[in-house]
């Protein structure tokens, strides 16, 4: 058992994919989770299918992208479970181009959400997690904050940004025992995943045997389970540390 229980998690895009997988493992390790997403229908659906198995959650309705929907989300959520231990940065958009035809435009809207989304998130939620004598971030990243790739000089800056992010929050909150973590996942199995595969033209599972010597993609589970054991009792020690999730693919193991 990973102790979250009774613990407060709020999961940012949690409508759907990794966020949505990890709104309900808390839930049902007991946590109180708030799932948030700028998508209501899908937020609501994670929040009834929690509901459902028995567990406790509200969805909010939120861009991470702006800085008043922080506030009013994270007030809301100490209004309703009296505070706030974890903050999940999870919400995040995928763009593969060229970068002679990517625009200011995507540029721009990609950071405002996979970067500007985390950054105003921690600078509202460490009061709330000071407040309880400590807590737990945890940023996604990608192996596309590690490595470079064709096609992702937007993506992979941003998830860059989101890796150095991680380290320097770490650096400056630990006195505060606020502990912060990045998550280097390679493609799982989401909407993301299918996007990506389209684009490379192949199936799920080619790009599982090509991407990983476990010869699959990562279930949305698999990077739900190390996101909640970072926010649990047993990982008091980790903070500023960099969790690649890749199934032994091209960040860990060489194919030779
Ligand atoms: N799926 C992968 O292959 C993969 C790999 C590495 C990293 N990641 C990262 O993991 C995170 C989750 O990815 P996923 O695959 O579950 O994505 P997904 O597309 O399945 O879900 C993302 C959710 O975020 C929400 N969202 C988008 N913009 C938002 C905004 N401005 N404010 C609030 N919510 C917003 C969407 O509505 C959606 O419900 C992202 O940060 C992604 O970059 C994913």
């Amino acid at each position: 058992m990973t102790h979250v229980d009774g613990k407060v998690a709020v999961v940012t895009g949690a409508g759907a994919g990794i966020g949505r997988a990890t709104a309900e493992l808390f839930a049902a390790n007991g946590a109180h989770v708030v799932v948030t997403d700028v998508r209501h229908e899908e937020g609501e659906e994670t929040v009834r299918r929690i509901a459902d198995a028995g567990g406790t959650a509200v969805f909010l309705p939120h861009d991470v992208s702006s800085e008043e929907d922080w506030v009013r989300v994270l007030a809301a959520t100490k209004d309703r479970f009296g505070g706030i231990d974890v903050l999940v940065n999870n919400a995040g958009i995928y763009v593969i181009a060229p970068v002679t035809e990517t625009t200011l435009d995507q540029w721009n809207r990609l950071f405002s959400i996979n970067v500007t989304g985390p950054f105003l998130g921690a600078k509202h939620v460490v009061p709330y997690l000071a407040e309880r004598g400590g807590g737990s971030i945890i940023n996604l990243s990608s192996v596309a904050g590690l490595l470079g790739a064709a096609g992702h000089a937007c993506y992979g800056a941003s998830k860059g940004a989101v890796r150095i992010l991680t380290k320097d929050l770490a650096a400056e909150l630990g006195a505060q025992n606020i502990r912060v973590n990045s998550i280097h996942p390679t493609y799982v199995k989401t909407a993301m995943a299918d996007y990506g595969a389209a684009v490379a033209g192949k199936t799920l599972e080619e790009m599982g045997r090509q991407m990983s010597v476990l010869g699959r993609l990562a279930e949305p589970e698999d990077v739900a389970n190390v996101i909640v054991f970072l926010a649990a009792d047993e990982s008091a020690y980790l903070t500023g540390g960099e969790f690649v999730v890749d199934g032994g693919g091209g960040t860990s193991v060489l194919a030779v």
